[in-house]
């Protein structure tokens, strides 16, 4: 069948059926790899996109859920001045990118949170990414990056 739907601010009309998954559309038919593949199985977030600015896992998610939706991926973040967004700087500035396999979905469920919550504490930036497993960081740095883009972004 024929989807049609917006992907990091552009119109993108696609075949496939029920069961092609919307992880497989971004990466393969879009080649949209920033998005990536680790349980397959909605448990480790690295899958994770922003669905009309809600994070989902993309592995869980028929292609046609995507008819009609605003979909954005990391490769549609941007900072202000076209760079990098100011949640990607402070991941790196924090060192909280080590292998960087779970980065993508940790900064896109970071943007949702700030988006409905500019200063979260830290048990509310746990719970925003408790969706996201990280097997390298330990989450400290993480969490210190969620905090300093939330700090850079207030202060925008
Ligand atoms: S690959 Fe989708 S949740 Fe792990
Ligand atoms: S940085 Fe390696 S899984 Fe998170």
């Amino acid at each position: 069948m024929k989807i049609s739907f917006s992907c990091n601010g552009e119109t993108r009309d696609i075949e496939a059926g029920a069961e092609i998954r919307a992880l497989d559309i971004l990466r393969e038919d879009l080649g949209l790899t920033g998005t990536k593949e680790g349980c397959g199985k909605g448990e480790c977030g690295a899958c994770t996109i922003l669905l009309d600015g809600k994070p989902v896992c993309s592995c869980l998610l028929p292609a046609p859920k995507l008819e009609g939706c605003e979909v954005v991926t990391v490769e549609g973040l941007k900072g202000p001045d076209g760079g990098l967004h100011p949640i990607q700087q402070a991941f790196l500035d924090t060192g909280a990118v080590q292998c960087g396999f779970c980065t993508p979905g940790m900064i896109l469920s970071t943007k949702a949170l700030l988006d409905t919550n500019p200063a979260p504490t830290v048990k509310e930036i746990e719970t925003g990414l408790s969706g996201n497993i990280c097997r390298c960081t330990g989450y400290g740095k993480i969490i210190e990056a969620v905090q300093l883009s939330a700090q850079r972004m207030r202060n925008e």
